[in-house]
């Protein structure tokens, strides 16, 4: 079973839970860089704005080639109840006919399942047979629980089947 977890995460917490799946599920892994520049108030609020309008950004990797993999995951952080514009482009670029995905959102406090569910009709567009979800809320969360909860969720979801 070849498994990739391709992810983005502004400030680290999306991407602790992708390490943790990709060390406990033997699984690569693929970090997507949003080339603009998201610091600050100001940009946080155009941030949210973007993802609103599922607007596209420009991203590294701009590609990926998938064909040697059977299950594909997806994580993003969620950004005004909505997928992060970096996730969306380079879901928008991948071929996923025949591909098992499994999608995952951090969140602070809410609106995780509207991610998710954005996320879902997106990735079924490219052909994707979505084979699991969870969120994970991240706020006030150490890194050692946020790790403990991640392991939690791969034993609750029996994620080693797939
Ligand atoms: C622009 C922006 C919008 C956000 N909107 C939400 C939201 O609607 N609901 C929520 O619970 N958290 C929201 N958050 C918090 C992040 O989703 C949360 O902290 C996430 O775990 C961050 O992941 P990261 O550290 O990998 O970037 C938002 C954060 C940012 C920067």
């Amino acid at each position: 079973m070849n498994r990739l977890i391709i992810y983005y995460s502004q400030g680290g917490t999306t991407d602790l839970v992708a390490k943790t799946l990709a060390k406990n599920l033997n699984a690569s892994l693929v970090r997507i860089h949003d080339l603009k520049n998201r610091e600050g108030f100001k940009n946080r609020l155009l941030s949210s704005i973007s993802a609103i309008r599922e607007e596209k950004t420009d991203i590294v990797p701009a590609k990926l080639d998938l064909t040697n993999y059977d299950t594909i995951y997806f994580g993003t952080p969620t950004w005004a109840g909505n997928p992060t514009p970096a996730i969306l482009t380079i879901i928008d670029r991948c071929n996923l006919r025949a591909k098992d995905v499994v999608l995952f959102a951090t969140m602070d406090s809410n609106r995780g399942d509207s991610n998710i569910e954005r996320l879902e009709e997106k990735v079924k567009i490219r052909g994707a047979r979505v084979i699991e979800t969870f969120t994970i809320t991240t706020k006030n969360k150490s890194p050692e629980k946020l790790v403990s909860d991640t392991e939690a969720i791969i034993e609750m979801k029996d994620l080693k089947m797939y």
